[in-house]
């Protein structure tokens, strides 16, 4: 087995074209100290179009490191997750370039640290999927042991008793979770608990192991689908795709793949709250309507009214009421949770009361106490919400805590009388491309400044 590198600091992005290195770092990487000021109360109207989605490009740019062959991926979102995972793999000796807007060719053939430092970790937990494909391909990783964050703790413990069944040997050293195993090997993994990147994990350190590997309630979301499409198209053999009993009969090499990641399911999502609030009408584009049927159905029985224009696109509009519907936030197919803050604004906008029950993680109502200082009704107790609807909203200064929390309070901020100012949106560059250009396309008046 080869020892572990010494790993250099990390390394500035190598780019071969400097003017989409510009973009990136203008648009994604100095925004620090950035705030939204928006303007409440304009009415969306227009064409939006989805872009791919981050949760896909994370697991497929991780999946590159499982071969030494390009791996090209296209419909990359804009966002600073991407912009991390791209340095991570750089800093592993990946070569990635940019051959256009939107694509990323990876060439993991030169791999020579096979580390996820606590700097990148810390910024970003998908960071861990680089454990499962290092461990398969190389024999070891070390892995900076993601530590609590803003809506849980988020344990990795599922991912680590999977690969100890697949025959890796697991410490704990410093805070890092250095994994070794000379060749991994199949075996039947039941997850205690549905997990996303867990399941995604498991997938890419089982396509290369010995044997057959069953891996049982694992997730369904899409973006794990569309990763064993990827894989699938690299060489894996993996059956079951789409259910939550996935086969993978392990093979001794991949070849490098091209693939097409999917419609960010969750900017579609939070596009028809935005339009819903605003009483709005707008059109949604790019997107996969099947891949949010549980927020359609949802918005729909609260009186939003959607319609199905194509396989990709949606139209939004709400002249009436919205009526309150509680929801519960479940794995896929069922609501999801990264959906329930941006739900949860549009309820305070309802008739009547709803309640919001959080199953997935036990923290996730921060957006809450800052919408309240809006003016909003909301009372929280354990993992429910109780939202007393039809309370006008005012502008005020709010703090966004992370992602999705950071786009429900730009969903208030839309409804809102007068000027809200949404402090650290840096949480938002890390999923939503170009957020506030696409809002404004479409009559929104929303700036991003600093002090
Ligand atoms: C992924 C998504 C995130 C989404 C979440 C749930 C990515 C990059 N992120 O996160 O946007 O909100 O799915 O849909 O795809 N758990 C354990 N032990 C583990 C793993 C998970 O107890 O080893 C628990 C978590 O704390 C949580 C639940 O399982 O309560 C689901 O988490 P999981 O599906 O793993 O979330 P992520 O994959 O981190």
């Amino acid at each position: 087995m080869k020892s572990f590198g010494c790993r250099a600091n990390i390394s500035p992005t190598v780019e071969l074209q400097p003017s989409l290195l510009l973009y990136f770092q203008s648009k994604v990487f100095c925004n620090l100290m950035d705030k939204f000021r928006i303007i409440g109360g304009k009415r969306l109207e227009g064409r939006v179009s989805i872009s791919g989605a981050k949760n896909s490009a994370l697991p497929c740019m991780a999946a590159s490191l499982l071969t030494s062959e390009n791996v090209v991926l296209h419909n990359l979102p804009y966002v600073r997750d991407i912009i991390t995972m791209r340095r991570l793999l750089e800093d592993m000796g990946c070569m990635v370039l940019m051959p256009e807007r939107h694509t990323l060719k990876i060439d993991a053939s030169n791999i020579k640290f096979f580390e996820a430092p606590y700097e990148l970790v810390k910024t970003m937990r998908a960071s861990v999927l680089a454990l499962g494909p290092l461990v398969a391909r190389f024999g070891q990783a070390e892995v900076s042991l993601p530590g609590g964050c803003a809506i849980g703790q988020r344990p990795i413990d599922l991912h680590l008793k999977g690969l100890e069944m697949l025959g890796a040997k697991i410490e704990l050293v410093g805070g890092n979770v250095i994994a070794r195993a000379d060749r991994l090997k199949g075996n039947n993994i039941v997850f205690e608990k549905v997990t996303v990147t867990g399941t995604e994990n498991m997938m890419m350190a089982a396509v290369l192991a010995e044997g057959v590997t069953v891996l049982e309630n694992a997730a369904r979301e899409p973006e794990v689908t569309d990763l064993a499409i990827l894989l699938n198209r690299m060489g894996a053999r993996i059956t079951g795709v789409g259910s939550s009993t996935l086969k993978i009969e392990g093979v001794s090499k991949l070849r490098g793949a091209e693939h097409t990641i999917i419609p960010d399911r969750i900017e579609a999502g939070t596009f028809l709250v935005a339009g819903a609030i605003t009483k709005g009408s707008l059109e949604i584009t790019e997107c996969n309507p099947d891949h949010i049927a549980s927020v359609i159905d949802k918005l729909s029985e609260a009186g939003v009214k959607i319609e199905r224009l194509s396989d990709v696109a949606l139209r939004v509009e709400t002249n009436g009421k919205i009526v309150a519907k509680d929801i519960t936030t479940e794995p896929f197919p069922d609501f999801p949770t990264d959906m329930q803050a941006q739900y949860l604004a549009l309820m305070t906008q309802a008739e009547g009361s709803a309640v919001v029950t959080e199953n997935i993680f036990e923290n996730r109502f921060m957006h809450a106490s800052e919408m309240m200082r809006m003016g909003a009704s909301i009372t929280v107790k354990g993992n429910q919400a109780i939202i007393e609807g039809g309370k006008q909203l005012t502008g005020a200064k709010v703090l966004a805590s992370d992602l999705r929390a950071s786009a429900s309070l730009v969903i208030a901020g839309l409804n809102a009388d007068g000027e809200t100012i949404i402090d650290r949106v840096y949480h938002i560059d890390r999923g939503y491309d170009k957020i506030e250009e696409k809002l404004c396309k479409v009559g929104a008046s929303i700036e991003r400044f600093r002090d």
